[in-house]
């Protein structure tokens, strides 16, 4: 696997509806993810990282994109469907083919169209 490049999920994310008891509203979006990345066949390009806050907790559930040389991003206000599972390895496969990382808002997958946190310049 080319660990150059990575999909993190924030698997601790709670949306203003969660309720107590219940799975974490980003473990749930993380596991939908997972289950589709199984079967993907760019899956060996970019490593799927669950992680423990992105310091978007406001925003849950949040979702980010990370590679050497290419700037990252950071979106929030997702909803744990399997639709923005879908969308989330859609806009893997936009970022691992943008040569310089840029992912163009209208270009982006409707659901990561909106709810952009951060985008962070390459070092
Ligand atoms: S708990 Fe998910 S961003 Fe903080």
């Amino acid at each position: 696997m080319s660990a150059k490049h990575a999909l993190h999920i924030c698997v601790t994310c709670r949306r203003p509806d969660w309720v107590a008891g219940r799975p974490r509203d980003g473990l749930t979006l993380f596991e939908m993810v997972q289950a589709a990345y199984y079967d993907w066949p760019r899956r060996h390009e970019i490593a799927l990282k669950p992680i423990e806050c992105l310091s978007g907790c406001d925003r849950s559930c949040t979702v980010a994109v990370s590679a050497e040389g290419k700037p990252g991003y950071l979106f929030g206000d997702k909803v744990p469907m399997r639709e923005t599972a879908a969308a989330a390895l859609e806009l893997a496969a936009q970022y691992i083919d943008s040569a310089d990382g840029t992912l163009p808002r209208g270009e982006r997958p409707a659901l990561f169209r909106g709810g952009i946190l951060a985008r962070i310049p390459s070092p």
